[in-house]
């Protein structure tokens, strides 16, 4: 069984190959995302070790003069998206958009590196990656947390990867809908309305493009300017956790002063984190900066902050949670509480369960010692993928497919998970 899905798997990272890049999934998003790409990446790395590193130095090559590293790039016209790079109008020769992502290449680029065979290759590769992932890690700091609190904010749900989860909800509705330009989406071509985020938070996505594109995409304003303003700590955690992974591999490769700030960032992260705590969920929650206060929900992003190494007693704590969701859920784990009031599912990240997540909470509570929750995180993902192949992502109690087929970073992620995350600590 194994066997077939790892050459399952190997198909499709394969087919979604564009030589330099890989597309998540044909039609759906046919250009090249930023986290999609760092974790497929990883995947590759089992069959075609170079290619892997391609993968997320195509990425970094569109990386702004400012650090920053763009969520999608337009290697190629596509009319079958929205919004394209007209709607985005950054300038970029190739064109890109004008947001971020989670920065998950800095954890990336040290798994390839400690796996490596071509050790001559792997050097020369990360040693010119290094400084790049550097600058997008002090860009965050920079323009995303001006007042220098220790975490980084999102300006745009898109930046998160979790684009239409609940704990955007309230900060959203502060999000005006006047003035946005009529638009007509793609997404709906090619997958279920019912899977989607609605027509209501379509409208505020591109009110907020609108706003930073008026800006001129001058990051040293959107920031302040944006009424969108959340700390997310599962972006957090992949970010404390990148500058972690980028200082270990900077230390290794001779270059200290790049491994001393990327720790001094992570420590300031990992503490700051703290304020994100809330003890009767038992996990972090997110924070709305533009008013001041914790958000009042409890979903996968609190979750996902063990990603980074918080302290062991949270990870503890983060390890139990998951497992009282799981007496809800058949498969772990879902991105919004099956018991929660706003729980829906099959729409995207308000309720199913994702892969890639499942991938980074286990390797975080793993390194933590939680090896019985990260077993069954990983039976459950393997379960999935048994029963209903290699989709986007999942409905946590059913198990149904939901959003696009042939999806590559769940590849990937099979991948990985067939091999056991076997790593050094
Ligand atoms: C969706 C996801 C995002 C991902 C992108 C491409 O927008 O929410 O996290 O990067 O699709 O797969």
């Amino acid at each position: 069984m194994s066997q077939t899905l790892i050459d399952h798997a190997i198909d499709i990272l394969r087919k979604n190959d564009q030589g330099s890049y890989t597309v998540p999934t044909h039609g759906l998003y046919p250009f090249q995302w930023n986290w999609d790409s760092a974790l497929t990446a990883l995947g590759q790395a089992h069959f075609a070790e170079s290619r892997a590193w391609t993968e997320i130095e195509t990425l970094m090559a569109h990386q702004w003069e400012d650090g920053m590293v763009p969520h999608i790039i337009f290697h190629e016209e596509d009319p079958g998206y929205f919004p394209g790079p007209d709607v985005w109008d950054t300038g970029r020769d190739v064109p890109t958009s004008g947001i971020s992502q989670p920065p998950v290449a800095g954890f990336a680029v040290r798994r390839l590196f400690d796996r490596a065979n071509d050790m001559v290759a792997a050097t020369e590769r990360a040693r010119a990656l290094l400084p790049l992932i550097d600058a997008w890690h002090g860009w965050f700091f920079r323009c995303r947390d001006p007042q220098g609190t220790g975490l980084v904010a999102l300006i745009h749900p898109w930046e998160s990867g979790r684009d239409n989860s609940v704990d955007w909800d309230v900060a959203f509705e502060r999000v005006p809908t006047e003035g946005v330009e009529p638009f007509q989406r793609r997404d709906l071509q090619h997958a279920d309305a019912s899977h989607r985020p609605t027509q209501a938070q379509y409208e505020r996505y591109i009110y907020l493009v609108q706003l930073f594109r008026s800006l001129g995409w001058d990051n040293s304003r959107l920031h302040d300017a944006s009424p969108f303003q959340i700390v997310d700590p599962g972006f957090n955690g992949i970010l404390i956790r990148s500058c972690v992974d980028l200082a270990d591999l900077a230390d290794r490769l001779g270059e200290p002063e790049i491994a001393a700030r990327n720790r001094a960032w992570a420590q300031n992260g990992i503490d700051a984190m703290e304020t994100l705590w809330n003890e009767s969920d038992s996990q972090y929650r997110c924070f709305d900066r533009t008013i001041g206060a914790q958000v009042k929900n409890a979903s996968i992003g609190g979750l996902l902050a063990a990603f980074a190494p918080i302290p062991k007693a949270r990870a503890e704590q983060i390890g139990a949670r998951i497992n009282r969701l799981g007496q809800n859920a058949k498969f772990l784990v879902p991105s919004q509480p099956v018991d929660s009031v706003e729980y829906d599912g099959k729409r995207y990240w308000r309720g199913p369960a994702w892969l890639i997540v499942n991938y980074m909470i286990a390797d975080g509570l793993e390194q933590a010692g939680q090896t019985k929750v990260v077993e069954r995180i990983i039976s459950d993902s393997l379960s999935l993928i048994k029963k209903s192949g290699f989709a986007e992502y999942y409905d946590p109690v059913t198990g149904e497919p939901c959003g696009g087929k042939t999806f590559t970073w769940t590849a990937a992620m099979v991948l990985e998970f067939l091999t056991k995350m076997k790593e050094p600590a």
